[in-house]
Protein backbone atom coordinates (compact mmCIF):
# COMPACT_ATOMS: atom_id res chain seq x y z
CA UNK A 1 0.00 0.00 0.00
CA UNK A 2 1.02 3.59 -0.53
CA UNK A 3 0.52 6.37 2.03
CA UNK A 4 -0.79 9.46 1.07
CA UNK A 5 1.55 12.75 0.72
CA UNK A 6 0.70 15.16 4.02
CA UNK A 7 -1.19 17.55 1.89
CA UNK A 8 -3.29 15.26 -0.01
CA UNK A 9 -4.01 13.66 3.62
CA UNK A 10 -5.25 16.62 4.91
CA UNK A 11 -7.43 17.43 2.12
CA UNK A 12 -9.13 14.11 1.28
CA UNK A 13 -9.58 13.48 5.58
CA UNK A 14 -13.25 13.12 6.33
CA UNK A 15 -15.62 11.51 8.50
CA UNK A 16 -16.53 8.03 7.98
CA UNK A 17 -19.51 6.74 9.56
CA UNK A 18 -20.04 3.94 6.54
CA UNK A 19 -17.93 0.98 6.70
CA UNK A 20 -17.26 -1.98 4.81
CA UNK A 21 -17.13 -5.47 6.24
CA UNK A 22 -13.13 -5.80 5.97
CA UNK A 23 -11.67 -6.22 9.72
CA UNK A 24 -8.91 -3.32 10.55
CA UNK A 25 -5.68 -5.27 11.21
CA UNK A 26 -4.61 -4.65 15.13
CA UNK A 27 -1.74 -3.41 13.98
CA UNK A 28 -2.55 -0.57 11.86
CA UNK A 29 -4.63 0.41 15.44
CA UNK A 30 -1.35 0.00 17.03
CA UNK A 31 -0.41 2.64 14.52
CA UNK A 32 -2.70 4.77 15.23
CA UNK A 33 -2.40 5.23 18.51
CA UNK A 34 1.62 5.53 18.20
CA UNK A 35 1.03 8.46 16.28
CA UNK A 36 -0.95 9.52 18.71
CA UNK A 37 1.56 9.26 21.57
CA UNK A 38 3.32 11.91 19.45
CA UNK A 39 0.57 14.77 19.54
CA UNK A 40 1.81 17.85 21.16
CA UNK A 41 0.52 17.87 25.22
CA UNK A 42 0.37 20.06 27.74
CA UNK A 43 3.80 20.43 29.99
CA UNK A 44 4.64 17.56 27.83
CA UNK A 45 3.59 15.42 30.11
CA UNK A 46 2.18 13.21 27.25
CA UNK A 47 -0.81 11.92 29.44
CA UNK A 48 -3.19 10.61 27.01
CA UNK A 49 -4.28 6.88 27.07
CA UNK A 50 -6.50 4.65 25.03
CA UNK A 51 -9.19 2.14 25.81
CA UNK A 52 -9.53 0.02 22.36
CA UNK A 53 -12.74 -1.70 22.29
CA UNK A 54 -12.99 -4.69 19.30
CA UNK A 55 -15.99 -6.56 21.33
CA UNK A 56 -19.37 -6.00 19.20
CA UNK A 57 -21.84 -6.21 22.16
CA UNK A 58 -19.02 -3.26 24.50
CA UNK A 59 -19.05 -1.48 21.51
CA UNK A 60 -22.91 -1.33 20.80
CA UNK A 61 -23.20 -0.26 24.73
CA UNK A 62 -20.63 1.97 24.07
CA UNK A 63 -22.97 3.76 21.70
CA UNK A 64 -26.23 3.68 23.70
CA UNK A 65 -23.77 5.91 26.17
CA UNK A 66 -24.90 8.99 24.59
CA UNK A 67 -28.28 10.08 23.25
CA UNK A 68 -28.02 11.42 20.06
CA UNK A 69 -25.16 11.30 17.29
CA UNK A 70 -23.16 8.00 18.33
CA UNK A 71 -24.48 5.44 16.09
CA UNK A 72 -20.88 4.79 14.39
CA UNK A 73 -19.44 3.22 18.06
CA UNK A 74 -21.79 0.39 17.61
CA UNK A 75 -21.41 -0.68 13.75
CA UNK A 76 -18.14 0.36 13.54
CA UNK A 77 -15.33 -2.19 13.42
CA UNK A 78 -13.35 -0.85 16.48
CA UNK A 79 -14.07 2.20 18.97
CA UNK A 80 -10.65 3.95 20.66
CA UNK A 81 -11.79 5.49 23.84
CA UNK A 82 -9.17 8.13 24.83
CA UNK A 83 -8.71 8.89 28.30
CA UNK A 84 -6.92 10.95 30.50
CA UNK A 85 -5.86 11.74 34.53
CA UNK A 86 -7.03 15.47 34.72
CA UNK A 87 -5.97 15.53 38.07
CA UNK A 88 -3.54 18.60 38.24
CA UNK A 89 -4.04 18.81 34.30
CA UNK A 90 -6.10 22.14 33.89
CA UNK A 91 -5.21 21.52 30.06
CA UNK A 92 -6.88 17.88 29.86
CA UNK A 93 -9.67 18.97 27.42
CA UNK A 94 -7.34 20.29 24.85
CA UNK A 95 -4.90 17.38 25.53
CA UNK A 96 -7.36 15.10 24.44
CA UNK A 97 -8.66 17.10 21.25
CA UNK A 98 -5.03 17.32 19.64
CA UNK A 99 -4.79 13.41 20.44
CA UNK A 100 -8.03 12.66 18.89
CA UNK A 101 -7.21 14.80 15.89
CA UNK A 102 -3.97 12.82 15.31
CA UNK A 103 -6.05 9.61 15.42
CA UNK A 104 -8.04 10.99 12.59
CA UNK A 105 -4.84 11.59 10.33
CA UNK A 106 -3.06 8.79 11.36
CA UNK A 107 -6.37 7.14 10.54
CA UNK A 108 -6.77 8.75 6.85
CA UNK A 109 -3.27 8.08 6.35
CA UNK A 110 -3.53 4.31 6.81
CA UNK A 111 -6.58 4.02 4.66
CA UNK A 112 -8.94 3.74 7.96
CA UNK A 113 -11.95 5.50 8.37
CA UNK A 114 -12.35 7.29 11.65
CA UNK A 115 -14.96 9.66 13.20
CA UNK A 116 -15.03 11.69 16.54
CA UNK A 117 -17.48 11.08 18.83
CA UNK A 118 -18.14 14.00 21.03
CA UNK A 119 -19.30 13.07 24.77
CA UNK A 120 -18.44 14.83 27.09
CA UNK A 121 -21.37 17.28 28.20
CA UNK A 122 -23.51 15.16 26.41
CA UNK A 123 -26.89 13.45 27.66
CA UNK A 124 -26.87 9.71 28.15
CA UNK A 125 -29.41 7.26 28.96
CA UNK A 126 -28.87 7.45 32.82
CA UNK A 127 -27.37 10.46 33.33
CA UNK A 128 -24.43 12.20 31.04
CA UNK A 129 -22.63 10.43 28.48
CA UNK A 130 -19.08 10.40 30.41
CA UNK A 131 -20.98 8.60 33.71
CA UNK A 132 -22.70 6.18 31.37
CA UNK A 133 -19.21 5.71 29.77
CA UNK A 134 -17.08 5.67 33.40
CA UNK A 135 -19.58 2.61 34.89
CA UNK A 136 -19.54 0.81 31.23
CA UNK A 137 -15.37 0.47 31.24
CA UNK A 138 -14.83 1.12 34.44
CA UNK A 139 -12.74 4.33 34.26
CA UNK A 140 -11.53 6.21 37.56
CA UNK A 141 -13.64 9.35 38.54
CA UNK A 142 -10.43 10.98 38.15
CA UNK A 143 -9.88 10.28 34.36
CA UNK A 144 -11.86 12.91 31.76
CA UNK A 145 -13.71 11.62 28.81
CA UNK A 146 -14.04 14.32 26.23
CA UNK A 147 -14.81 11.77 22.77
CA UNK A 148 -14.96 8.47 21.38
CA UNK A 149 -12.96 7.66 17.88
CA UNK A 150 -15.30 5.01 16.10
CA UNK A 151 -12.80 3.10 13.33
CA UNK A 152 -13.64 0.99 10.58
CA UNK A 153 -12.54 0.31 6.61
CA UNK A 154 -14.12 2.76 4.89
CA UNK A 155 -17.23 2.50 2.44
CA UNK A 156 -18.62 5.65 1.72
CA UNK A 157 -16.99 8.52 2.00
CA UNK A 158 -17.36 12.25 2.05
CA UNK A 159 -16.07 14.06 -1.20
CA UNK A 160 -13.22 15.70 -1.56
CA UNK A 161 -13.78 19.59 -0.25
CA UNK A 162 -12.69 23.08 -1.35
CA UNK A 163 -11.65 24.47 2.05
CA UNK A 164 -10.04 27.98 2.42
CA UNK A 165 -8.93 29.58 5.82
CA UNK A 166 -10.01 32.88 6.62
CA UNK A 167 -6.90 35.21 7.89
CA UNK A 168 -6.81 38.47 8.85
CA UNK A 169 -3.26 39.74 8.41
CA UNK A 170 -1.62 41.74 11.16
CA UNK A 171 -4.99 43.07 12.78
CA UNK A 172 -8.56 41.75 13.04
C1 LIG B 1 -15.68 18.45 18.61
C2 LIG B 1 -16.31 17.53 17.60
C3 LIG B 1 -17.44 16.81 17.96
C4 LIG B 1 -18.02 15.93 17.05
N1 LIG B 1 -19.06 15.13 17.47
C5 LIG B 1 -19.56 14.21 16.62
C6 LIG B 1 -20.56 13.29 17.08
O1 LIG B 1 -20.92 13.25 18.25
N2 LIG B 1 -21.07 12.42 16.16
C7 LIG B 1 -20.66 12.40 14.86
O2 LIG B 1 -21.17 11.57 14.08
N3 LIG B 1 -19.70 13.25 14.40
C8 LIG B 1 -19.13 14.13 15.25
N4 LIG B 1 -18.11 14.96 14.82
C9 LIG B 1 -17.66 14.94 13.42
C10 LIG B 1 -18.18 16.18 12.69
O3 LIG B 1 -19.55 16.04 12.43
C11 LIG B 1 -17.35 16.37 11.39
O4 LIG B 1 -16.00 16.54 11.70
C12 LIG B 1 -17.86 17.59 10.62
O5 LIG B 1 -19.16 17.37 10.13
C13 LIG B 1 -16.93 17.94 9.44
O6 LIG B 1 -16.82 16.83 8.57
P1 LIG B 1 -15.41 16.19 8.22
O7 LIG B 1 -14.82 15.61 9.49
O8 LIG B 1 -15.70 15.16 7.18
O9 LIG B 1 -14.50 17.29 7.72
C14 LIG B 1 -17.49 15.82 15.72
C15 LIG B 1 -16.35 16.54 15.39
C16 LIG B 1 -15.75 17.36 16.31
C17 LIG B 1 -14.45 18.06 15.95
Amino acid sequence: MTYPAFEELVRTRRSVRSFSSEHIPDELISKILEAAAYAPSSWGGHPMEYIVIRDRDTMKKLAACKQMGAGPLGYGDAAIVPVIDRRNLELWVEDAAVASAYILLAAEYYGVGACWIHMKDRVGHTGSAEEDIRALLGIPEYYGILNAVSLGMPKDKGKKRSLTPVIHYGKF
